[in-house]
């Protein structure tokens, strides 16, 4: 099994070396080699994404990625900053699926900004379309306007579009994710007011013929943000498109108490896959060694599960981390009255003890 690393910027570096302190506990038979991403990349090699990082991820079975970004590279021409390094390896990789789970752990009820009733017991899986619509629609760009409301005037446009096979793929996996979960589906769109998820609506109802025993309910995008906050506990699997998930996706992750906490898979059809926290670089905590290691230590424990056929050190990992949770251990931005807070690397370091105890018993 051959993994990239690619740590990138920010918080990045910090909470992928206490992932892989904590993959090293398991002894699998795997290669880890690491690369340049993002801003660091771009100050080494003058681009976010290298052909060299490239072509490693592409010649590896997974990428365990922390996260790029920092405000100093807003400036920079759109190609060079460091958020074209994750776009262009969604890209190029094929990474189509993406996963993104909002679970509420136990301990951390108290952590949401929702009552805690609402929360409790919160497992819903958002699966976002990552390779198409307006993130990659062409044609886009600026131009002078020669019709709309401005003609004459400069103008910017993007271009929304999905193909059918398009919408199919994911749709598939939206439902087949839902057959090994409580089987049912909510697929979100825009249908009373765009073709596009007109469309959408129309291929996913098509699909789901293939899958008598889920559930499909269809939502638009402004009542799920809405019922996202009001009964958050009534969804199940979410599937939707790139931009509609770009925002729902953090929406759910706040549900949960905390972004730190939340891991994410985007996978291609041959299984690849790109591991990530769902948090970004933080650059204002950067250094400091307080952040959260977590979402990218159960970033690592889906790596194994969905790339790497390794489904019971999956699950040692989240047990692990259940464990530490129990025991009162808290990074800052889970910390709360009569807990324990810990650094970055102590909480690693407790991840790595708590599994060993687990693979010794
Ligand atoms: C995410 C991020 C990215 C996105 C950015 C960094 C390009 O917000 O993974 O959700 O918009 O997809
Ligand atoms: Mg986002």
């Amino acid at each position: 099994m051959k993994i990239a690393v690619l740590p990138g910027d920010g918080i990045g570096t910090e909470i992928v070396a206490e992932a892989l302190k904590v993959l090293k506990v398991l002894n699998l038979p795997m290669t880890l080699e690491t690369a340049l991403v993002g801003g660091a990349a771009y100050e080494a090699h003058g681009h976010p994404l290298p052909e060299s990082t490239l072509a490693l991820a592409k010649a590896s079975d997974a990428v365990l990625f922390g996260a790029v970004g920092d405000w100093k590279y807003d400036t920079l021409d759109r190609p060079l900053r460091p958020e074209q390094a994750i776009l262009g390896l969604r890209k190029n990789m094929g990474l189509f699926a993406n996963f993104r789970p909002a679970i509420c752990y136990e301990q951390l009820v108290g952590a949401s900004s929702l009552k805690p009733e609402l929360i409790a017991g919160l497992d819903i899986l958002i699966i976002r379309e990552l390779t198409g619509d307006i993130y990659f629609g062409q044609p886009r760009g600026r131009r002078v306007a020669t019709d709309g409301h401005f003609p004459g005037a400069e103008e910017a446009f993007d271009t929304m579009r999905y193909a059918k096979p398009e919408i199919e793929r994911i749709a598939h996996v939206a439902f087949q994710a839902a057959r090994k979960r409580n089987k049912k589906v909510t697929s979100v769109d825009k249908a009373n007011v765009l073709e596009t998820f007109q469309f959408w609506k129309d291929v996913v109802t098509e699909v789901h013929a293939q899958y008598p025993d889920v559930e499909l309910e269809h939502m638009y995008v402004d009542n799920a943000a809405m019922q996202l906050v009001r009964a958050p506990k009534k969804f199940d699997v979410v599937v939707t498109g790139n931009m509609f998930g770009d925002i729902l996706s953090d929406e759910a992750s706040m549900l949960t108490g905390s972004i730190g906490m939340l891991p994410s898979a985007s996978l291609n059809s041959a299984n690849q896959g790109l591991y990530e926290p769902s948090h970004g670089s933080a650059p204002d905590i950067a250094g400091k060694g307080i952040a959260n290691p977590l979402a990218t230590i159960l970033s690592a424990a889906m790596m194994l599960r969905f790339s790497l056929n390794q489904a019971a050190s999956a699950d040692l990992i989240e047990q692990a981390v259940k464990n530490v949770l129990a025991q009162g251990l808290r990074t800052v931005d889970i910390y709360s009255e009569g807990t324990t807070k810990v650094s970055t690397r102590e909480m690693g370091d407790a991840v790595v003890k708590a599994l060993q105890v687990l693979v010794h018993a």
